[in-house]
């Protein structure tokens, strides 16, 4: 990849742009002056996010890749950013080919639109799910060898991204993103309750104590550990990733974290810091599957983009707790 940025304004279209890591992505292409087109099903994403950013509402699953090819062509597509999917690990177990339907076959339709509407550069939201139970520092050398269904849809679309650039020229790059969080405006956070940080609030807001899975691991404190970014970082990483996409048909594969870990014992007391409240975590069993330690070796996305996290686990935090609040003002008001 060459990491000088890019002199002319860019044309992106970006599906499921009115989701969490979407909106705060396209808010900041739309700020830098590219033009953003954003198909987006609407399901768990609102259109509200991303006031003055056109959206086209459909579901990219099934058949859409003429509709997805005329609408690349009317708009001068330069470039796709693909976040839609859906993320939900419990909900994969429970539904495994509609998640392979949902987030491989919309890949699969994306794919078609694109090499017919010769649009050649493609950013792709994967996971660090794809890694499994892999513990410590991980590299994207690692064997990926995914222990649910979601995760394995996010390496399946991988290797169709792959194969299509050895067939025609794709320049491809798959984000392995490791556990993202916070808000870059409160308006923007995240409110699916899926993810330790939501999970927290909701367990103090009803008066329960946030749980810990496990505290006998070989870490820190003993609890788990984790690498987690910012949504704000997150999405930077997009547009510089966008703008330093090698020449040469691939599918770069990245991991996009901090490189730094936080244990989960950590995160909790910054949580009921932050949140004032004087509830004590309570210690469970271990969870099945759930690895000591995940943090992303981040090397490869620096020495590619230049690219590196900013912003600190307090950044995540106090951010995730605004935003919380906003929504809570919210729905009181309504
Ligand atoms: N949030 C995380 O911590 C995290 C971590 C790793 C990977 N990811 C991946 O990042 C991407 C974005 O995640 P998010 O947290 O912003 O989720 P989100 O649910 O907030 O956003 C997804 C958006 O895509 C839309 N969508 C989903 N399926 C669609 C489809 N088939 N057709 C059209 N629109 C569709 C939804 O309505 C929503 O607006 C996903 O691919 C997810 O798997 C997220």
């Amino acid at each position: 990849m060459n990491s000088t940025r890019r002199l002319d304004h860019m044309r992106v279209m970006v599906t499921g742009g009115a989701g969490y890591i979407g909106a705060h992505t396209s808010r900041l292409l739309a700020d830098r002056g590219d033009y953003v087109l954003v198909v987006d099903d609407l399901v768990t994403g609102s259109a509200d996010r991303i006031p003055g950013i056109p959206v086209v509402s459909f579901n990219l699953a099934n058949g859409s890749s003429a509709r997805l090819e005329s609408l690349m062509r009317e708009h001068r597509i330069d470039a796709v950013i693909h976040f839609a999917a859906q993320k939900q690990v419990g909900e994969s177990v429970e539904k495994p080919a509609w998640y392979y339907e949902q987030n491989v076959g919309s890949v699969a339709q994306l794919l078609m639109a694109m090499q017919q509407a010769e649009v050649h550069k493609l950013v792709f939201s994967s996971s660090a799910a794809v890694y499994g139970e892999a513990s410590g520092t991980i590299t994207e050398d690692a064997v990926a060898r995914p222990i649910n269904p979601y995760g394995a849809t996010k390496l399946a679309a991988e290797q169709l991204i792959s194969a299509s650039a050895l067939s025609w020229p794709l320049r491809a790059a798959s984000l392995r993103y490791f556990n993202v969080g916070g808000a870059g405006r409160p308006e923007l956070g995240d409110t699916q309750t899926l993810n330790l940080i939501p999970i927290c609030f909701e367990q103090i807001a009803a008066h329960k104590s946030p749980l810990i899975f496990g505290n006998d691991y070989d870490t820190v404190d003993g609890t788990c550990v984790r690498d987690y970014v910012h949504v704000s970082d997150v999405a930077d990483a997009h547009l510089a990733v966008l703008d330093a996409l090698p020449d040469e048909p691939g599918n770069e594969v990245l991991n996009i974290g901090t490189g730094v870990g936080t244990s989960v014992r950590e995160m909790v007391d910054a949580i009921l810091a932050v949140s004032g409240s004087d509830l004590i975590a309570e210690v469970r069993e271990r969870r099945r599957g759930d690895p000591a330690a995940v943090v992303g070796a981040v090397d490869r996305m620096k020495e590619l983009t230049g690219w590196s996290a900013t912003m600190s686990v307090a950044d995540i935090v106090e951010s995730a707790w605004e935003s919380r609040q906003y929504f809570a003002a919210l729905a009181q008001r309504s």
